[in-house]
């Protein structure tokens, strides 16, 4: 018999531009796996109305970012690429696991607690409870690996944590998945502030780099990355704008920092950031065409989603239905 290939499950939600911080952090990386595992990669749209979008904004990236997924190398033939509000079943299991899901520990999240500071009292509950919608769409699938950029890690690890409760509240029930992080593109960070991570929530455009951004706006942005004023291409936190675009480089270069490092032995800033420039721009240059093409292709796109959502239909009822049986909600 055929040996069942592991499950992999990741999204990002479509609440702004991409960044090459998802690219590099979490979408290059499932191109990667794709041949190894059973993938599913949705669009998390629930997860980006926890705060106020425009819904024809909201349309129109959620749309994008498939065609970003297509046109980064991501074979629908191969994986499940989908919409997240287009299979019930994820807001279902997460009113399931809602209810055995503590205030205290929605409270502690990291994220929200960032989100929430200047929102005063508009706070939606959807924000809180943002996490186990996530943990909902992870147990679905009974996945075993998510690929998530070093800031999901704690939502990652609440994930298994209401995993492992249900399964011993009740009896095993869903797969304990683990976070795959990779090193060098774990966190891209701002380029003008290397404290923060490069984020398309900034105020200031020249810290983050989009993925659909013309390649003279990424010279300049580049070039206008901050440094320091040792002038010496080195791979410590001592200099951390370096680093961020030495972690740039490597991610799409895939040489390890030490590579870097003593290649740039001698050499300025100037060199530097002109290579790491022209690396994005080759990177991202023929992803961008394609995404430009495929977004003309509604019909194609539409039938992507489309099987996606059947697909993920089958795979995620089966485990609602173990769920609610299990709960001792009646069996319609
Ligand atoms: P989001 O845009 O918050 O939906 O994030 C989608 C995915 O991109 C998640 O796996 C994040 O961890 C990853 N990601 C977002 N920003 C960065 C960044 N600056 N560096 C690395 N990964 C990131
Ligand atoms: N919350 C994730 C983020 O902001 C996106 C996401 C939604 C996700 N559902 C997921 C990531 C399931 C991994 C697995 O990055």
């Amino acid at each position: 018999m055929e040996e069942r290939k592991k499950v992999i499950f990741s999204g990002i939600k479509p609440s702004g531009e991409l960044t090459l911080g998802n690219y590099l952090g979490a979408i290059k990386n499932w191109v990667k796996l794709q041949d190894e595992y059973d993938c599913y990669f949705c669009v998390a749209d629930l997860h980006a109305i926890t705060v106020r979008q425009e819904p024809k904004d909201l349309r129109r990236r959620t749309l994008e970012i498939l065609s970003i997924y297509i046109a980064a190398g991501i074979e629908p033939k191969k994986n499940t690429m989908f919409i997240q509000s287009h299979v019930p079943a994820h807001c279902e299991a997460s009113w399931l696991l809602t209810c055995s899901t503590y205030m205290g520990e929605l409270s502690r999240m990291t994220q929200y607690k960032d989100k929430s500071k200047n929102m005063g009292d508009s706070i939606s509950a959807g924000l809180f409870n943002y996490p186990v919608l996530m943990a909902a769409d992870i147990l679905l699938y009974n996945t075993d690996l998510v690929p998530v950029g070093k800031d999901q890690k704690q939502h990652l690890e609440l994930a298994r944590d209401i995993g492992e409760r249900f399964n011993n509240l009740y009896s095993p029930t869903f797969t304990i998945p683990d976070g795959y992080i990779s090193t060098s593109a774990a966190k891209i960070m701002d380029l003008q502030d290397p404290s923060k991570k490069m984020s398309k929530s900034e105020e200031n455009p020249n810290g983050y780099i989009l993925i659909m951004d013309p390649p003279e706006v990424i010279r300049k942005k580049v070039s206008r990355a901050v440094t320091d004023s040792i002038g010496e291409v080195n791979y410590t936190d001592d200099q951390p704008g370096v680093k961020n675009l030495i972690n740039i480089l490597s991610a799409i270069k895939s040489l390890s920092p030490e590579e870097i490092v003593e290649f740039y032995k001698g050499k300025g800033y100037a060199d530097f950031k002109r290579d790491v420039a022209e690396a994005i721009v080759s990177e991202l240059e023929p992803v961008q065409k394609k995404v430009t093409e495929l977004l003309t292709n509604k019909d194609y796109l539409e039938s992507i989603y489309k099987a996606g959502a059947e697909k993920a239909n089958y795979v995620s009822m089966k485990t609602l239905r173990k769920m609610q049986k299990k709960i001792g909600l009646i069996q319609r």
